[in-house]
């Protein structure tokens, strides 16, 4: 039988087993914010206002972004994500979200899942109703009717039309005929990724994507990584991503920057770091004649006491803000000058 010291003394023993050391969990965490602001990229800036006055309501920081982003999810004419998004090379569109809820501790995500409109409620559904973090492809779907969302149609005319032509110019020797006008193929990666903090210094993100346009069947880029599309933790910080998201998955680009936060770098200085880290994570054929990366991303992110920055490889990008002073687009730092 087990004395009260026993007890005492086992319960003791795993205390000291169980507490991480100070030094890995925090080396000096951003205080509290003291005002809630909600940060974008830049096609979420309708949806920073409608998440900045949800919070402002007292609606929980994760619910909050969730509604911001399923303005593009729901907009057909965003291509970059749900309803309208571009399809894969057959023509079909596979969406990719996750999210991440900061004082709860909990992570829920959703890969290549066909037919229903809004993947981040459906990776919030994950994390709120199922012991698993990821479900992709048919489970995924399964899931999501099971739960009560609708099955539609994603592709839309617009982005039919464009997968048409994409396809006819694949190969001149092919049996399709090429079209003869000017409209450029768009290779996307697309995303809207979205961050938070409340008046109390709660915090969430989120991201959802259609992935890069005419992926191969299946793919699943950045956004449904947990620690690379998006990542949160409530101590410290959350952060973000748009752009390649075969570059982030390599170097954990939301967790990289989060764990700069955390040992005291500012929001800025730590999506810089993280992008120059994932510059020198690129492989050679993916680098310019003059060394640097031949596509581009952004790191967005936002620490507890409400600092937020967005920085992207190159020069010129910008980000969507909203906080007391109301929704706004801001100009991205980079790493690197255009024409430079
Ligand atoms: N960052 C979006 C993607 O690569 O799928």
């Amino acid at each position: 039988m087990t004395t009260r010291r026993d007890f005492l003394s086992q319960a003791a023993a795993a205390a000291a087993l169980t507490a991480a050391p100070a030094s890995l969990l925090s080396a000096s965490p951003p205080r509290a914010a003291t005002r809630p602001v909600v940060i974008a990229s830049a096609n979420g800036l309708r949806g920073v206002k409608v998440a900045y006055d949800r919070i402002i309501r007292g609606t929980d920081t994760l619910d909050a972004i969730i509604a911001g982003v399923n303005i593009q999810e729901l907009d057909a004419e965003d291509q970059s994500v749900g309803i309208g998004g571009f399809p894969n090379a057959d023509g079909v569109v596979q969406l990719d979200a996750s999210c991440m809820h900061g004082p709860t501790k909990r992570a829920g995500s959703v890969g290549a899942l066909e037919g229903i409109a809004t993947p981040s409620l459906v990776a919030k559904a994950v994390m709120d109703y199922t012991d698993h973090i990821m479900l992709v492809g048919e489970g995924a779907k399964r899931f999501a009717l099971a739960m009560g969302f609708k099955e539609q149609n994603l592709l839309t005319e617009k982005t039919r039309q464009d997968w048409l032509r994409w396809k006819a110019r694949l190969n001149p020797n092919d049996f399709w005929l090429d079209h003869d006008d000017d409209v450029a193929i768009k290779y996307s990666t697309g995303t809207i990724n979205m961050n938070a903090v409340n008046a109390a210094g709660d915090l969430s993100s989120v991201t959802t994507t259609s992935g890069m346009a005419w992926k191969i069947p299946g793919r699943i880029g950045d956004s449904p990584v947990i620690g690379a599309g998006q990542y949160c933790d409530n101590l410290v910080g959350a952060a973000g991503s748009t752009g390649r998201g075969e570059a982030n998955i390599k170097v954990c680009g939301g967790f990289l920057a989060v764990e700069f936060m955390r040992q005291g770098v500012a929001p800025e200085q730590a999506v810089l770091k993280t992008l120059e880290r994932l510059a020198a994570m690129t492989e050679q054929r993916l680098l310019r004649p003059d060394g640097r990366p031949n596509f581009d991303i952004q790191f967005y992110a936002v620490a507890k006491d409400g600092r937020y920055a967005a920085a992207s490889l190159y020069e010129g990008a910008s980000f969507a803000v909203c906080d007391e002073r109301g929704p706004r687009v801001e100009k991205c730092a980079f790493l690197y000058a255009r024409g430079r």
